[in-house]
């Protein structure tokens, strides 16, 4: 009832009546006051005047049920929505849901989260109140499983294009799948999977932004960054960037499944690729090399210009980094 009430209001864009929110939810006036009331306490400003009604002046950056659902415009992510308080890992919790059944788009947020995981074994802590932690459960029909792992820089592109239609913020992709901002990391992004041979059982794509950090611990300080920081102190609602990031991820995954690779999406992964035209070094634990990052193969591999000729990079055991620094 209360993401409702914050829906109404919110598409109003000025006052509802009390009685036309009776009216839409089927409840009392007084059951619609107490709502109110309950938000108010909540944090959202809701001024009230008689004869005109009810109207959003501000809302608190919640990150929780009743806000999501309020936005929610997507078509099939949230569908089922699982938000938490704190939570270990909102991929370990999405992997179980889909194991146990949870449909196609399932979304599983959580304001913080204190056993996350990253890549490479490292791990991914969320502190309360400041950032994002989500997953997405993925059931697809008929994708095969070698071609999963390109769904990581489906996400990031989601993440990219979500970040700066919410920030305006200048936001580029270091390969596969690191969202950085002024050569910063900014989000991370974490896919795993259930499968049998040729078979997918679900997937989960997770994604960590750092919204409103103020600070990182010394080791990370030169290559992390929040969208706090990097905007000289802008605050954004992590509400309304979780919304942008599954709509702009519907839109992408929906022409990544028209071939089931990434034809369709290289020109705009490429224009994001902060590696492109630079020199990098690749750790790749066969011997390490470096070369000219050119752009992505329709399957997602990084093309890198060696003196030895062109080679192809795979995103499973390499990493890769600029020969100055991170990017
Ligand atoms: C990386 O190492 O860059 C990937 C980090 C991925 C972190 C996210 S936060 C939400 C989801 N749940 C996890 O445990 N990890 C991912």
């Amino acid at each position: 009832m209360k993401a409702k009430i914050l829906q109404a209001l919110r598409d109003a864009q000025g006052y509802v009546s009390g009685q036309q929110l009776c009216e839409q939810l089927g409840v009392s006036r007084t059951a619609v006051w107490k709502a109110v009331n309950q938000l108010r306490e909540m944090g959202y400003e809701i001024d009230s005047v008689p004869n005109k009604g009810y109207c959003i002046r501000s809302a608190p950056d919640l990150l929780n049920k009743n806000e999501l659902e309020s936005i929610r415009k997507t078509a099939w992510i949230g569908t089922r929505l699982e938000c938490f308080d704190v939570i270990g890992s909102t991929n370990t919790a999405a992997m179980q849901m889909a194991e146990e059944g949870a449909p196609h788009g399932t979304l599983v947020v959580a304001d913080r989260q204190d056993n996350g995981k990253g890549r490479r074994g490292r791990a991914w802590i969320v502190p309360a109140g400041i950032a994002i932690a989500m997953s997405i459960v993925l059931k697809p029909q008929e994708l095969l499983p070698e071609h999963a792992p390109q769904l990581t820089l489906v996400a990031a592109l989601a993440v990219a294009r979500a970040i700066e239609q919410q920030t305006g913020l200048p936001v580029q992709i270091k390969w596969p799948n690191d969202i950085v901002i002024e050569g910063k990391k900014v989000c991370g992004i974490l896919t795993e999977m259930s499968t049998q041979i040729d078979y997918i059982n679900h997937i989960v794509v997770g994604i960590g932004i750092n919204v409103h950090n103020e600070q990182f611990p010394e080791e990370l300080s030169d290559r992390a960054t929040s969208l706090y920081l990097s905007s000289g102190g802008r605050r954004y609602s992590r509400a309304a960037l979780v919304e942008a990031v599954c709509e702009q991820f519907e839109y992408f995954y929906g022409i990544f499944m028209q071939t089931q690779d990434m034809s369709g999406l290289k020109e705009v992964y490429d224009d994001c690729l902060v590696n492109r035209g630079r020199t990098v070094r690749i750790l790749d634990p066969k011997g390490e090399y470096e070369g000219v990052a050119q752009g992505i193969t329709p399957q997602g591999a990084l093309e890198v210009d060696t003196a030895d000729g062109r080679r192809l990079v795979d995103s499973g055991e390499v990493s890769v980094r600029g020969v100055y620094g991170y990017v």
